[in-house]
């Protein structure tokens, strides 16, 4: 069965930006409002986690408006703050709780609980935190300190969560921080952040804070739609032959579309057909994506990192690319929700393509006819695994499923019935 896209679709709103308006919203002075707020459970995760501490909102629908604390005042939660399956949550609220007024404990489930925090807690510690962690996992124990002090931080990993952390951190302590990583990752912190007011900067792979002199501004955010959850489209779209698909509303942050840049190298076929809010914190526009053959590429260790959620996808539009394409610095996929490193590797041998681990590299020759598997492997409870899965198996031809494993509704609730609108078989 031949599948092709056609049609025009309004994505849910930007996660990771969700995550930091609330987060900023919570400790600005007034009232932060936000539209578009997606559905799913990390923002639930990051709402309740803030309820718990004292902060309150009115949400209806996907507008929510948060009272901000004016502050740091947080009110010490009766229970654990449970992080659940949240990462973003998680690493950002250790560093906006660095210096708690009474001991916090953290707790996540089963697959948070095996995820890396000595990354975070490390650096935190080095301004002066306390925090006790589970040999570098959740459980995670803080402790009151007098005050944190500004500090000059290296980063070892290109992560966007620490980094923010960091800042979150650097606001409350006293004296300037710098937080120097590998790459530029997604600088949503540092927007939001200069938006409310904060004293930020960045020079060259160097984001400066300086602690705060006074509250922050509360925001306005009507938020572009989340360009991860794209990127499942944008691969689609682009493999699917006779596809037209317009993406409307769609974030463009530059450090969120490096899948794009990897994807015109490849001879994708993308305009930006609007860009109404370049000027805006962080830049909005209509996307159109048209079908492609494309041809195979080499996609570096920045641009692997700043395309961490989309290396999947990327994986899957590489076995219909001409020629050999080489990813590099896949390791960082194998510490993800899950060990995404072997799910996607799994999940596209099983459609009969060839993947091939070289070290921290994946090499994919292409193009492969794929086929859907009578036996799918068994796959971690994921959302981008169960999304790779679904994009594979439409692009070996597979019937359109009239139903998802429910993990999709983390961050893409309307996944079965975008699927009904826009993908036509013949
Ligand atoms: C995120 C950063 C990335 C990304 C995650 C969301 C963020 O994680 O994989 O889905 O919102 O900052 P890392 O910072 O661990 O790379």
């Amino acid at each position: 069965m031949d599948h092709t896209i056609q049609g025009s679709l309004r994505l849910p709103g930007d996660k990771s930006i969700a995550h930091r308006a609330l987060m900023i919203g919570a400790i600005a002075q007034g009232d932060t409002t936000i539209d578009h707020l997606p559905d799913g459970g990390d923002v639930e995760t990051t709402i309740d986690v803030l309820v718990a501490l004292g902060v309150t909102s009115e949400r209806s629908g996907q507008h929510i408006t948060v009272h901000g604390l004016g502050g740091f005042h947080w009110q010490t939660p009766a229970n654990a703050l449970a992080m659940n399956n949240s990462g973003t949550t998680t690493r950002l609220m250790l560093g906006l709780l660095a210096c708690p007024p009474a001991p916090l404990l953290l707790t996540g489930d089963a697959s948070l609980s095996q995820r890396p925090m000595a990354r975070i807690t490390d650096p935190l510690r080095l301004m002066g935190a306390q925090m006790a962690t589970t040999e570098g996992h959740l459980p995670i124990r803080i402790h009151p300190v007098r005050t944190l002090h500004g500090a000059d931080i290296q980063l070892t990993v290109a992560s966007a969560q620490v980094k923010s952390g960091i800042l979150f951190a650097g606001l409350q302590a006293t004296g300037d921080t710098t937080v120097t990583g590998p790459v530029h990752t997604r600088d949503h912190t540092e927007r939001l952040l200069q938006k409310a007011g904060a004293d930020i900067s960045r020079t060259g792979l160097t984001v400066h804070i300086k602690p705060l002199q006074a509250p922050l501004q509360p925001l306005q955010i009507d938020l572009a739609s989340d360009f991860s959850t794209a990127a499942f489209w944008i691969v689609l779209a682009t493999l699917l032959s006779d596809s037209q698909l317009q993406l409307p509303g769609l974030s463009l942050n530059p450090t969120r579309t490096t899948l794009l840049d990897i994807l015109v190298r490849m001879n994708g076929d993308f305009q930006v057909v609007d860009f109404p809010q370049a000027a805006a914190a962080e830049p909005m526009g209509t996307l159109q994506v048209n079908s492609a053959k494309l041809t195979s590429t080499t996609v570096d260790a920045a641009e692997s990192a700043r395309a961490i959620d989309e290396l999947p996808l990327l994986a899957l539009a590489a076995t219909q690319a001409a020629g050999r394409t080489v990813i590099h610095h896949i390791d960082e996929l194998a510490v993800k929700e899950s060990d995404r490193r072997a799910a996607t590797e799994s999940i596209l041998r099983s459609c009969g393509a060839t993947i091939d681990r070289q070290g921290d590299s994946w090499v994919v020759p292409g193009p492969v006819a794929l086929h859907a598997p009578d036996q799918w492997p068994d796959l971690p409870a994921d959302h981008r695994m169960a999304m790779l899965q679904i994009a594979a198996a439409l692009v070996a031809g597979a019937p359109v499923p009239t139903t998802v494993p429910p993990v999709v509704a983390v961050s893409y609730p309307e996944l079965t019935y975008d699927l009904t609108k826009l993908v036509t078989s013949r």
